[in-house]
């Protein structure tokens, strides 16, 4: 067999959870790496043993042994290194969000289309927990009758502190928004891929908790608790709390909340689903078990179990129940289904998010800030 050969761009915080994934996956084999500081590229490269290190994009993309490349740069440069990623005909497996503004993830889409050959995903990797795919199962096996209600949050704290700082902060690199792009493009993701409903009305209270933020001359990395002798104080426009009511296309109504300053929280990521018979909840804090709740009957938690989980879950899992699988897992799982969705000739649709489906979660986004800013509800058309 053939294996698919993967390159990844980008070696910050989430570049190496990508390699890690690859190198779990037998499918593909992780090929190169790159990153515009040469001397974190190295460090990587040799901490992993991977023999082709670049320092930048072009670089990687004119390596022609290379099939598919996985973008990990921060988020101002996914339309300019998706676009030429797609042109390269090499298939593409973006970061989230997939861009910045609704008309770049428009343009990024279009373009997709004149490469139908090869096969593009934005990481969402949520879909893939087991249990999340065990949910979206029994929601569309009706164990919960129709879905009335969706409820939930996403919660960090590595963000507490006035010396926290990221360039998930600033609306040049991340975009007009920090923490509903970052975190709350993940919970609508799920919902929505679980449910089967679309978000299409929004009402949102967005906010700047810690107004002025202490930023270091010498950048730290993502999630760190580093805090920096040398800083400067800087102006914070960008959330790190958002609160967000919403209906779907198909009468559901719901509401959820995210926060990077939470204290506590890691990541608790949650949401629950209330049907006309009974309610399902998913907790990533304990991410090998969904509740569900009967109002006539006893009330129960339906652990992972490979022996007699749904099939859609089945290929997500692989240790014996009660031998805890996390993140990491889940996390490769999706990656996983990129990689076998190209290697069973991308037949049918992938349970992976596409570009269409990040750009909507791009356009929701959009509307959620100006419905925060203009105080009213917003009808996405
Ligand atoms: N799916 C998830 O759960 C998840 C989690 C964390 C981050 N992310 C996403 O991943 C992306 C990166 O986030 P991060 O936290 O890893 O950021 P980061 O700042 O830790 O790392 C980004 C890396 O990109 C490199 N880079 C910048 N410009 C480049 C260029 N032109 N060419 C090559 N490399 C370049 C930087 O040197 C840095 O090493 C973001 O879009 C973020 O939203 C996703």
């Amino acid at each position: 067999m053939n294996k698919i050969k993967a390159g990844i761009i980008g070696m910050g915080y989430i570049g190496e959870s990508h390699i890690e994934a690859v190198r779990r996956i037998g499918l593909c084999e992780l090929y190169a790496i790159a990153d515009t500081n040469a001397e974190l590229a190295k460090v990587k490269a040799g901490y992993y043993g991977i023999e082709k290190c670049y320092n930048t994009v072009d670089e990687l993309l004119n390596d022609s042994d290379i099939d598919a490349v996985h973008n990990c740069t921060p988020n101002f440069l996914h339309l300019e290194i998706n676009k030429n990623i797609i042109k390269s005909g090499k298939h593409l497996l973006s970061e989230k969000p997939l861009c910045t503004t609704y008309p770049e993830a428009k343009e990024l889409v279009d373009l997709k289309k004149e490469y139908p050959n090869s096969a593009a995903m934005v990481n969402f990797n949520y879909r893939m927990n087991p249990m999340v795919q065990e949910m979206k199962s029994r929601i569309a096996n009706d164990d919960i009758g129709d879905v009335r209600i969706a409820t939930g949050s996403y919660q960090q704290d590595w963000l507490l502190y006035d010396t926290d700082y990221s360039w998930r902060l600033e609306p040049e690199i991340a975009g007009n928004s920090c923490c509903i792009a970052d975190i709350g493009s993940h919970w609508m993701d799920a919902v929505q891929h679980i449910t089967g409903h679309k978000i299409v009305e929004v009402m949102a209270d967005l906010k700047t908790v810690i107004p002025i933020r202490k930023k270091a001359k010498k950048q730290t990395e993502t999630f760190t608790s580093n805090v920096p002798t040398e800083f400067e104080e800087v102006e914070i426009k960008n959330e790190e709390y958002g609160a967000v009511m919403f209906k779907t296309d198909k009468g559901a109504t719901g509401v959820y909340h995210v926060s990077e300053v939470a204290a506590g929280h890691g990541c608790y990521f949650n949401f629950e689903i209330n049907g006309s018979k009974a309610s399902l909840r998913w907790n990533q804090e304990e991410n090998d078990r969904l509740w569900m709740g009967f109002r006539n009957g006893d009330n129960r938690y339906i652990i992972r179990n490979p022996n007699v989980i749904s099939a859609e879950a089945k290929p997500y899992t692989s240790l014996a129940m009660g031998h805890p699988e996390g993140w990491n897992d889940a996390f490769k799982g999706n990656i996983y289904a990129f990689y076998k969705y190209i290697s069973d000739g991308m037949k049918g649709e992938p349970v992976f998010s596409t570009l269409e489906q990040a750009a909507y979660i791009v356009k929701l986004t959009e509307a959620i800030v100006k419905s925060s800013k203009e105080r009213k509800w917003i009808q996405i058309i």
